[in-house]
Order: structure tokens, then C-alpha cells, then sequence
């Protein structure tokens, strides 16, 4: 199990070339659409959608916005983090209405989580930059989805090089009151992607790690 980690994670690169002839199977993707959803994030509160981008002519239509790389065009699902602009009593509320329904909770035997949320991310010092906090939590979402690809032996390339309003446009976001925060096209690597063979390059485990008995 342990060597399994190691050795999918070492596999694992940033693509630069994607197959574009390789499709993800609908059983792979929904396994990784499950393991978005099962990304923890911060109180709970989920402050994401997850844009999955299947159409051909619109990934073509997004190369210019993310400075002409071509894997969004090239791979089998792009995949969009977007997160809420702002955040309100309204998302606080929908947490404690669905832990409800979900746990067969009282939603007043949650008041006081309700407000400690509200007094936080809403009105709070971190609801100054909500949408800072919101894109922090949807980069948790990013580092479970590349894992779980890794170890179904998917490729895929996060990517930060794009014009988020570009995105934002393209993708009617403003009106839902989401913006673009990250993005990761998925797929298959061409068989002579020359990056994928590089050595990988990380700082040594002495200067990352340092343990505290
Ligand atoms: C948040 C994030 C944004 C990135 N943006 C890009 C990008 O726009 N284009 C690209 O080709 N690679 C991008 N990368 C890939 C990194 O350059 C790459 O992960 C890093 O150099 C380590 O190499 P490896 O992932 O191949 O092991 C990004 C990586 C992360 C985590």
C-alpha cells in the first residue's frame, strides 16, 4: 500500500500534452465527481461548484483565456473550481438546514454553530476576504482530486495561467455569484510527453520536514 502511494504520486506529473483521442470513462469520473464531493472543507460549508466541461467547442473557446496552453483544449474533462464571491447568512443557513435534514437535527440545537459561522466568515475578519477564504478551500478540493486521479492512474495539470474574468465570462459565473478560483484539465498523457519522464524536482526531506519529538 505504502510503495502503491509513493510510486502513483511519483507517476504523477503536470501534463503539458494530453491525449486528445483518450476519453475518461463516465464509471472513472464519477468516482473522482464522489471524491470532490467528499473534500472536507472549512465548518463544512462547501463554498465551491465544480464546473465539469465535457464540450469540445467551448474547452476550444478557453485557450485564449488561459494564455494559450493547450491542455484544456486537448483533455477529456476540464475541470473548473469555482467558489462564491461572498458569503452570506444565506450559505450558513443552507449548512444548517441540510445537516438537519441530514443528521435529523433541530437546526436551533445549532445556533450556537450558526453564529460562531456568521460572527467568522460572514461578518467576522475572514468575511473581509470570504472569497480569499473560499479559494483557499477549494484548493483542498484540488490536491484530493489530483491524488485520486493519481491512483486511478489519470493525468491531469492544475492550472493557475488563465484570466479568471475570462473564465468568469465564458462561463455565465457572475450571475450565480461565483467566481474562478483554480482549474485542472483531466485526461491521458500523449504516449512522448517529454515532461513526463523528468526527474521530479522537490527540496530535500531535511529542509521540508522538520519534526518536533
Ligand atoms: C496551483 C497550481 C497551479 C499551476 N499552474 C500551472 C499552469 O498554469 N500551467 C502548467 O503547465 N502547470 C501549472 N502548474 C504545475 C506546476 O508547475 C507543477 O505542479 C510543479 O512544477 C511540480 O511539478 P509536477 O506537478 O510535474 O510534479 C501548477 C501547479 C499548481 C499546484
Amino acid at each position: 500500500m505504502n510503495d502503491t502511494i509513493l510510486e502513483k504520486l511519483r507517476w504523477r506529473y503536470a501534463t503539458k500534452q494530453f491525449d486528445p483521442t483518450r476519453k475518461i470513462s463516465d464509471a472513472d469520473w464519477s468516482t473522482l465527481e464522489e471524491a470532490l464531493i467528499l473534500t472536507p472543507s472549512s465548518y463544512g460549508l462547501q463554498p465551491w461548484k465544480f464546473l465539469v466541461i465535457k464540450n469540445q467547442e467551448l474547452k476550444e473557446s478557453l485557450v485564449p483565456a488561459s494564455y494559450k496552453q493547450q491542455q484544456v483544449a486537448d483533455c477529456s474533462h476540464l475541470l473548473v473550481f469555482a467558489v462564491n464571491k461572498n458569503m452570506t447568512e444565506a450559505e450558513i443557513d443552507k449548512l444548517i438546514h441540510t445537516t438537519s435534514a441530514i443528521r435529523g437535527q433541530d437546526p436551533s440545537s445549532m445556533d450556537y454553530f450558526r453564529s460562531l459561522m456568521i460572527g467568522d466568515i460572514v461578518t467576522g475578519s475572514r468575511g473581509e476576504d470570504s472569497v480569499g477564504w473560499a479559494k483557499l478551500q477549494s484548493y483542498i478540493a484540488l490536491g484530493n482530486f489530483m491524488t485520486c486521479a493519481a491512483m486511478m492512474d489519470i493525468d491531469c495539470c492544475p492550472m493557475e495561467g488563465f484570466v479568471p474574468k475570462m473564465y468568469d465570462e465564458s462561463l455565465n459565473l457572475a450571475e450565480k455569484g461565483l467566481t474562478t478560483a483554480v482549474v485542472c484539465p483531466a485526461g491521458y498523457r500523449i504516449a512522448d510527453d517529454k515532461y513526463a519522464d523528468l526527474p521530479k524536482v522537490r527540496y530535500s526531506r531535511e529542509d521540508l520536514i522538520e519534526t518536533i519529538e
